[in-house]
């Protein structure tokens, strides 16, 4: 049943698919890894190494890139006590939506290593006193920018978002005659878990603040938050491409990359892809914090995102499991993705590794980037979280497409979250 429910799902979801493994003695761990950029590279070399290093095997299943479809077959199949994946890279906001399916792993971490870890990000995994996965890499959404093109125009990196959206178009301008298709600004505006990233990110620059607030009040209906929405409707079709209305962070790395964008908001993954030998920006790019907005509570906004590992609680071989989790968010392990794919470790002491801030000098900034950091209302939300992100990445998507204004969009978010909410008891 559990085979037909995986067989199904694979047709689904299109990229399902389980990729080869070690062979070895011992039992088969199977992991689930994302497929952003080379995430599913990475995580089959580090899964590989640690079967080697044990006797055991592992099977690699990929999932989508996109943050909704992976949860949406998560939930299938863990709704079934699906036996077929033991160990699930989850995202930083699905904690309180998964927790009860996974088993807790206080004791995969060596005790010695525990202060390693960023608390936040360790109080980020732990729901009811339980460590339901173990934090891998962080996100935080990024500026990335053609540093030769700002040279050229005698621009300094944008500090508000008035300013980018000046620099963008002048830059536009300038080099329309030798790259017709360029573009200003690109980043994740199709309507998924992304848009909810940026959007916050605008909000929140705003001194808009986070949806719903910490004590739980649901506080997107107000008027910074609109005013950093209208905001954004003005890049479409002027700095930022229609099309960007359905971008995630691939298409927007895409545009980017080949040359296409003087700037781009994306996460420190794009970085070691942005700089790659065949890289037709190799060595153009340089790295920021996103603008701030206007008003007296304007600031510097990055989404805090990330993954993490969990054991899934119906796996048949849980201490395996385990231990994969532990050898993958290793220090060597975090030291390798940092090197090969920029993948910001969640311990603290690879940050001093001298070829990790060789191969990625906004490490050195990322401190400062985390202190911007705004983190999504999942921890108060728990299990409804999806539910008030998806309320308002599709009423944002609706701003941004033209199809609502702002102050009516933003009215109706709040309308339904303090329904679906019971007026703030989450
Ligand atoms: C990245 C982040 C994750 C976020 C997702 C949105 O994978 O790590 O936290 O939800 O992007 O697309």
């Amino acid at each position: 049943m559990i085979r037909a429910l995986l067989a199904a799902t694979a047709l689904t979801f299109g990229s399902l698919a389980v990729l080869s493994s070690a062979q070895a003695e011992g039992v088969t761990v199977a992991i689930s890894c994302s497929s952003l950029g080379i995430e599913l590279q990475l995580c089959q070399t580090g899964a590989d190494a640690w079967a080697k290093q044990t006797g055991n095997q592992v099977k690699l299943v990929s999932t989508p890139p996109d943050a909704n479809e992976r949860l949406s077959l998560y939930q299938t199949l863990l709704a079934a006590h699906s036996k077929d994946i033991d160990v699930f890279q989850i995202d930083a906001v699905w904690p309180g939506i998964l927790a009860t399916h996974f088993i807790d792993l206080a004791d995969a971490v060596p005790a010695d290593q525990k202060g390693d870890f960023f608390p936040t990000l360790i109080a980020n995994d732990t729901v009811d006193g339980k460590l339901v996965a173990v934090p891998w890499f962080a996100d935080a959404g990024l500026l990335y920018y053609r540093k030769d093109l700002l040279d050229k125009y005698h621009k300094p990196v944008p500090t508000t978002w008035a300013e980018l959206a000046d620099t963008a178009k002048a830059v536009m301008d300038g080099e329309k005659s030798a790259t017709p298709d360029i573009q200003g600004y690109v980043w994740q505006g199709r309507s998924y878990e992304g848009l909810t990233c940026n959007a916050l990110e605008w909000v929140y620059s705003y001194g808009g603040g986070t949806i719903v607030d910490d004590k739980g009040k649901v506080s997107i209906d107000n008027p910074q938050a609109i005013k950093a929405l209208e905001q954004a409707r003005t890049w479409i079709g002027t700095i930022s491409p229609a099309g960007v209305l359905n971008y995630s962070e691939e298409e927007s790395r895409g545009v980017f990359q080949s040359g296409k964008a003087v700037f781009m908001r994306n996460w420190p993954y794009a970085w070691s892809l942005a700089n790659a030998g065949d890289s037709p920006i190799k060595d153009k790019v340089g790295i920021a914090v996103l603008p701030q907005g206007d008003g007296s509570d304007a600031k510097h906004a990055a989404t805090l995102g990330g993954q993490q590992l969990a054991v899934s609680k119906y796996s048949v071989h849980p201490k395996e499991a385990a231990d994969l989790v532990r050898y993958l968010t290793g220090a060597d392990e975090e030291k390798r993705r940092a090197i090969q794919g920029s993948f910001n470790p969640s311990r603290k002491s690879v940050y001093s590794d001298k070829d990790v801030q060789a191969a990625n000098p906004f490490f050195s900034g990322f401190q400062q980037i985390l202190e911007n950091a705004v983190a999504r209302p999942s921890t108060v939300t728990g299990q409804k979280y999806n539910q008030v992100s998806s309320t308002f990445f599709q009423a944002v998507h609706g701003v941004l497409s033209g199809q609502s204004d702002a102050k009516s969009a933003m009215s109706g978010v709040d309308k339904t979250l303090d329904r679906v909410s019971h007026r703030g008891r989450w």
